[in-house]
């Protein structure tokens, strides 16, 4: 039997007063679509359809790079005629004979395993509807039940009477049936109701009309079948996963200070024992190594931590790789390119860019290092500067193994310091610095004879 999903996204989103369309909203650093499609490929169906409307091709465009299997077939829906209107556009392109499950684009969290149930329903021939019992249900579709709890109607909170208003179990909007059965159904829908939209829910009370079974199967927890139509309740998600997020890392074994003010919008592998403090953002794919401490105020962004080191806190790391046994901070910046080796250390308020730094060498204090190719065990001074731009072009600054630069010297590149150089404070170097010798350029030190501050006019 072959399933295919239909994920409902062309809506305009108005309560989010938004010009990005409602389902590229982010949620863990990941648009709220890209969360439902994650969900429909491990649901392993034959195809996937997406109905997209509003905002007009930014939604297609959006998912361009992004590689689906199966390949998601884009439907538009130019004017959005309601649920119901939106499915019977991509149902031309089903296989008759398959399995439809329905979701919706601006419900992200409901995982594979909530989703099952349905389409075991739909295999049965029957109608399954997705439920859950929640605290407040105002706006949501009521779910109406004979004695043998199976559902008779689905009614919208517009068109319920005061008696439907008051029932608490919701209609989450994800159903299963058979291809056929949504082809005979959507074609006796009508738009007679409170909002003049063809309802795709008015398939419950079709099917219950023909004698079928309408099985509801209720969501172990409602947090996650929750939709996004407000900017609150996209805040609400985001805590909602980035708290299971943070609780699967702990299973991990990973020790978070606090679960609550942790952040992961992206993916996050981290070895034995890694402890993060408060505040840390982990986005796109980072690494972290055995025993791996991340101090708090941190953004780790796409890089890789080798075990043992330590990033203290405040510091921003965007594409670097640190090796084992290397500090990072506290207030350090590392800049896309940026390479520490092997028990290095960069302090605060040291800034890199496409550098490395070798094997045990250090900039603890206030440094730039753009461009720069820094052999090991060199101690780079407080207040060093790499010149790597002449405002037209950048250049390379190559620094040998065991050199010395100064406190703050400017290193205009391209230039070379040999290994074992030295390099007197407050030098700006133009030229490359032999190895082994002390080069400077500063203007000589003098005191003037007789001279004498001068004092105030009365
Ligand atoms: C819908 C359900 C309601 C359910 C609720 C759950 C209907 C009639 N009502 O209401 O029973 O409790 O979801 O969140 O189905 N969409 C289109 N084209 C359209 C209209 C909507 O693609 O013409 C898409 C939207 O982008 C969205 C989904 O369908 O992803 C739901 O639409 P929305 O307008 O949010 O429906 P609700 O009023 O929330
Ligand atoms: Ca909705």
């Amino acid at each position: 039997m072959s399933l295919e999903i239909i994920i409902l996204a062309a809506g305009k989103g108005t309560r989010m007063h938004s010009t990005t369309p409602k389902v590229l909203h982010p949620l863990g650093g990941k648009a709220l679509l890209a969360h439902v499609l994650d969900t429909a490929v491990a649901l392993q169906p034959t195809a996937i359809h997406v109905i997209y409307g509003h905002g007009g091709e930014a939604l297609p465009l959006a998912f361009s790079g992004l590689h689906y299997a199966p390949d998601v077939n884009w439907v538009e829906q130019a004017e959005q005629l309601g649920t119901g209107h939106a499915l019977s556009l991509a149902l031309p392109a089903v296989d008759p004979a398959a399995e439809v499950l329905v979701l919706y684009g601006d419900v992200p969290l409901a995982g594979p395993e909530t989703l099952a149930p349905l389409v075991e329903t739909s295999q049965r021939g029957e109608l399954g509807v997705l439920t859950a019992e929640v605290d407040n249900p105002t706006g949501y579709g009521r779910v109406v039940v004979d004695d043998c709890g199976n559902i008779r109607a689905i009614i919208e909170h517009k068109d319920a009477t005061s008696a439907e208003q008051a029932i608490t179990e919701i209609n989450t909007g994800f159903m299963a049936a058979p291809a056929a059965c949504f082809v005979r159904w959507l074609q006796q829908l009508t738009q007679n109701n409170a909002q003049g939209e063809y309802y795709l829910t008015d398939v419950a009370a079709l099917a219950s009309a023909e004698g079928l079974t309408v099985a509801a199967t209720r969501a172990e927890n409602a947090g996650d079948v929750l939709g996004v139509n407000s900017r609150g309740d996209l805040a609400i998600l985001e805590r909602r996963y980035q708290q299971l997020q943070a609780e699967e890392l702990m299973r991990a074994g990973v020790t978070l200070q606090d679960p609550k003010r942790f952040d992961l919008r992206g993916v996050l592998t981290a070895g034995r024992d890694c402890t993060i403090d408060i505040n840390v953002i982990i986005e796109g794919e980072v690494i972290l190594g055995d025993r791996v401490q991340v101090g708090p105020n941190s953004v780790l962004k796409n890089c890789r931590v080798g075990e043992d080191s330590t990033i203290e806190a405040n510091c921003l790391i965007d594409e670097a790789v640190i090796a084992a046994k290397c500090q990072v901070g506290p207030f350090a910046r590392l800049r896309p390119g940026t390479c520490l080796e092997e028990g290095s250390r960069v302090g605060n308020f040291v800034e890199t860019k496409k550098t490395t730094l070798g094997q045990g060498s250090k900039a603890n204090h206030l440094a730039y290092l753009g461009d720069a190719q820094v052999g090991r065990n060199v101690n780079i001074g407080a207040g060093v500067i790499t010149c790597n731009y002449d405002g037209a072009n950048k250049h390379l600054t190559v620094i040998g193994d065991n050199a010395f630069i100064g406190s703050d010297s400017q290193l205009v590149a391209p230039v070379v310091v040999g290994t074992d150089a030295t390099i007197g404070a407050g030098s700006t170097i133009s030229k490359d610095a032999p190895e082994g010798k002390l080069t400077f350029s500063r203007g000589r030190q003098t005191t003037v004879k007789g001279w004498k501050r001068p004092k105030k006019k009365r």
